[in-house]
């Protein structure tokens, strides 16, 4: 009976202690490829996708932008994140400027609330032979060197936890993730975030 109650108090608990969506994240559609997967499998502190398809950096440098708007509406329905996963994401021709970047992150900050960390990645770098055609040959490694610059600076206090990896046989459409990258890229962000 002892052991029985044990049981309930530990289930009990871990249930409490768990932080179901209290993390929000921009980006585009390959900031959807990953929380589809990290929802698949079975991560619960990263929002849910939430339509943000094609939002590239310049959707999210004004702070009042559609996209803006729309992260506010999710934040209304989860609460505001206590974390942001700040994406990098681009078009080819539009790119993204450290400038750009530096907007991202303090948009983020006034979007979120109080002290939330801020996280930052690139949009999911590829296995040599394949890349992103919407962001271009070297598209990918700029947006992940972006992340890297962001971190490097203390004055933007924000954490680089990594490179997020499409394998072979894991991109649909050369560039998203099929239903397998996005089970493997919900293990990385699971890895990355918890
Ligand atoms: C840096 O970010 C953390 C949250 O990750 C926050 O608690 C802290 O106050 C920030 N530091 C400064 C100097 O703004």
């Amino acid at each position: 009976m002892i052991l029985s109650h044990l049981f309930y108090l530990i289930s009990a608990s871990s249930v409490a202690l768990a932080q179901s969506r209290t993390m929000g994240f921009i980006g585009c559609s390959m900031a959807e490829n990953v929380a589809q997967g990290y929802v698949a499998v079975g991560g619960e502190r990263l929002w849910a996708p939430y339509g943000t398809g094609a939002m590239v950096v310049q959707s999210w440098t004004s702070p009042n932008s559609a996209s803006w708007q729309l992260f506010d509406r999710q934040a209304t329905q989860n609460g505001k994140p206590t974390a942001v996963w700040v994406q990098i994401c681009i078009f080819a021709q539009a790119g993204a400027t450290m400038q750009e970047v530096t907007q991202l992150i303090e948009n983020a900050r006034q979007h979120a609330a109080p002290d939330a960390e801020i996280y930052i990645t690139g949009q999911p770098l590829y296995e040599p032979g394949q890349t992103c055609f919407l962001a271009g040959a070297d598209g990918p490694e700029l947006t992940d060197s972006l992340a890297k610059q962001a971190a490097e600076d203390p004055a933007l206090n924000v954490t680089y936890p990594g490179s997020f990896l499409l394998r072979q046989g894991e991109v649909a459409d050369g560039c998203h993730a099929n239903t397998a990258g996005q089970q493997s890229l919900g293990n990385q962000a699971i890895e990355f975030f918890g």
